[in-house]
């Protein structure tokens, strides 16, 4: 059988790491899920990434709650919401693909799911992410930073081709920092922050979900490929699809990943800057994607 070279296309300056783990599987002959998974706990289990898994900033009340979902090649996808108490969301999620009838398990029950599948309870809030949630807590303005949708937000979404040439995602996040509890942001919403079609392509997101929700935004960027545009053109398009939405005023940031079957990859966002890493040919690069628009968002690096 001929073999596809692998790719690893992810967000962020953490995808960095996420990729040399992911690239790792892909390279010994293992499949693109296994893959990304592997990528996503980099993220996860790194207590200086505050926007992922254990370290990421806690919700109003204090408390994290993580998000994430993952696609396969087959169509079939898995996904956990608002649940607490376990780093390795993306793990869980790939386990209620796996594992149950079922798409998506949220809170409590997906709690209790994943410490029934033998993960490990642990509290996710570090105390340099106390402390920022103290700072908060303090601030006098803090009210305007409790409606936004991303008072932080660096998700991790990785898309892997392994080598056989098929696609999987994911994405994991500890949503908006400050968010009200229960909030769920696009990250575990398959066709928002993940879509995969192993015939076509596979797209990921990162910024403000309440925007890639209301396009569809990872679904609409597999389908601009489908009609045959390039990876980068297709999450142009979507991101324009959100700025005429407000009529070109825009002060929200989102960024996209997206990666065609034929191994053509690209990345773009609404503003500057947007970091976004890509394993290719045996190279991991961190490099930054095109802004649509002569903007700087406010929100990136407060808390690195
Ligand atoms: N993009 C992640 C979130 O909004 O939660």
């Amino acid at each position: 059988m001929n073999t596809v070279n692998p790719i690893v296309i992810s967000t962020w300056y953490h995808g960095e790491r996420a990729n040399e783990a992911a690239s790792n599987v892909l390279q010994k002959g293992g499949s693109a899920l296994d893959a990304v998974v592997a990528g996503a706990a980099v993220s996860e289990e790194d207590p200086n990434v505050m926007d992922v898994g254990y370290g990421g900033l806690p919700g109003e009340n204090g408390i994290v709650t993580l998000d994430a979902a993952v696609m396969g090649p087959g169509g079939r996808s898995g996904s956990v919401a608002g649940v607490g108490g376990v780093v390795n969301a993306a793990a869980v999620a790939k386990k209620v693909m796996e594992e149950t009838e079922h798409a998506m398990i949220v809170g409590e029950g997906a709690k209790r799911f994943a410490l029934k599948k033998g993960f490990q309870e642990k509290n996710l809030l570090t105390e340099k992410a106390r402390q920022r949630w103290l700072e908060w807590e303090k601030d006098p303005e803090k009210s305007s930073a409790w409606l936004s949708e991303q008072s932080h937000n660096e998700t991790l979404g990785i898309l892997a081709m392994d080598q056989k040439g098929d696609l999987a995602g994911a994405c994991t996040t500890s949503g908006a920092a400050w968010k009200i509890h229960g909030r769920v942001g696009d990250s575990p919403l398959i066709g928002a922050g993940l879509y995969v079609d192993n015939e076509v392509g596979a797209a990921a997101a990162t910024g403000a979900g309440r925007e890639v929700i209301a396009i569809c935004g990872s679904f609409l960027i597999v389908e601009n490929m489908r009609r045959g545009m390039s990876a980068h053109l297709a999450c142009e398009n979507a991101l324009q699809r959100m700025i005429d939405r407000h009529g070109g005023d825009v002060e929200f940031q989102v960024g996209f990943v997206a990666l065609r079957k034929d191994g053509e990859t690209g990345a773009a966002s609404i503003m500057n800057p947007f970091e976004f890493a890509l394993f290719h040919d045996g190279k991991n690069r961190l490099a930054k994607a095109k802004a649509m628009l002569d903007k700087q968002t406010s929100f990136y690096n407060i808390y690195r």
